[in-house]
């Protein structure tokens, strides 16, 4: 029974499922370190988006949130798409609902429509092209005209504005895990660590972004933690990305932001969930096809940028 097994033996479980099943298992940078080291591969939302297209097994399980396997199940229909905890949403995502971007883009007639991969499939269907943290900024330049509708975080929006010739309207929503890390949270760990450098998420709040001495996705992250000369480091995103910086890098030291960033959503994922969902293979997610089928192309746009 997977209920009574430990750490170990849930690990060696879901390797023996991972082969039986045909499965590839990716993780989000922010998933609990024991699902992390379980993953075939580790990434951002734009790496696990382009993983997942590319994926030649039967079954891909989701270790993230739920427009992740969304997303996933979109670029790849034919594939099996299990999410282990289907409670694990992001609540910036459910910010706006399709209803809601049809109305906004009605306010604004002929303005391009850009959501943030961090949106419901629905919300995909009615926009023009996705990005995420790693390409907005390239995203909005690619499309005409001089004014860009931005759903749904409006950091990121204001983010992409500082780097971008458009104007940039944003949706009025928000992550609560980096709107929590405040500019005085990042002063006081500056006093604790005066030699440290400051990386920031483009979730976090503009002042944040003003005292980060870089702004980056946690794909950008990792690998800019591979070669960097800093050996001291604050990190102003989900504290989840820490455990894969320490892991990497043992010889760098790497601070929380803030103690409690932590995303609720992204540690509802265990291991013993992930071999429940492979051994029952429960957890299926679906979008219906028209949906997938709009969907689709602005996440394809996308990814060939
Ligand atoms: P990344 O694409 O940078 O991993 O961000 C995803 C996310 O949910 C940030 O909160
Ligand atoms: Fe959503 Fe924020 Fe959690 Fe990322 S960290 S999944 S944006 S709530």
């Amino acid at each position: 029974m997977i209920e009574d097994l430990n750490r170990d033996e849930l690990s060696a479980r879901i390797r023996e499922l991972k082969t039986a099943r045909n499965a590839v298992i990716l993780a989000h940078n922010y998933q609990i370190g024991e699902v992390q080291d379980i993953a075939d591969f580790i990434g951002d939302s734009l790496e696990l988006s382009q993983k997942a297209a590319a994926a030649t097994e039967d079954v891909i399980v989701f270790c993230g949130v739920h427009f992740m396997a969304e997303t996933a199940s979109i670029l790849s229909p034919r594939k099996t798409v299990l999410i282990p905890d289907p409670q694990a949403g992001c609540p910036m995502a459910d910010m706006i609902t399709a209803a809601e971007l049809v109305a906004w883009k009605n306010r604004y007639p002929g303005r391009p429509v850009v959501c943030y991969v961090n949106t419901s499939a629905e919300v995909k269907a009615e926009c023009d092209i996705c990005c995420t943290s790693s390409n907005a900024v390239r995203v909005v330049e690619s499309l005409a005209g001089g004014e860009v509708l931005f759903a749904p975080d409006k950091n990121l929006a204001a983010y992409v504005a500082r780097g971008s010739s458009k104007k940039i309207i944003p949706w009025d929503g928000y992550c609560y895990v980096h709107n929590n890390i405040l500019a005085r949270d990042i002063r006081e760990k500056k006093k604790a660590h005066p030699d440290a450098v400051v990386w920031a998420h483009p979730e976090c709040r503009p002042e944040v972004i003003d005292l980060a001495d870089k702004v980056l996705s946690t794909g950008k992250m990792v690998k800019e933690a591979r070669t960097t000369e800093a050996g001291e480091i604050i990190i102003a995103t989900e504290s989840g990305i820490i455990y894969r910086l320490k892991k990497d890098n043992p010889e760098k030291d790497f601070y929380p932001a803030h103690d409690l960033a932590f995303c609720a959503n992204m540690k509802k994922i265990t291991l013993k969930k992930v071999a429940l969902a492979l051994e029952q293979m429960v957890h299926r997610v679906q979008v219906p096809p028209e949906i997938a089928d709009r969907a689709r192309g602005a996440i394809e746009k996308m990814v060939k940028l």
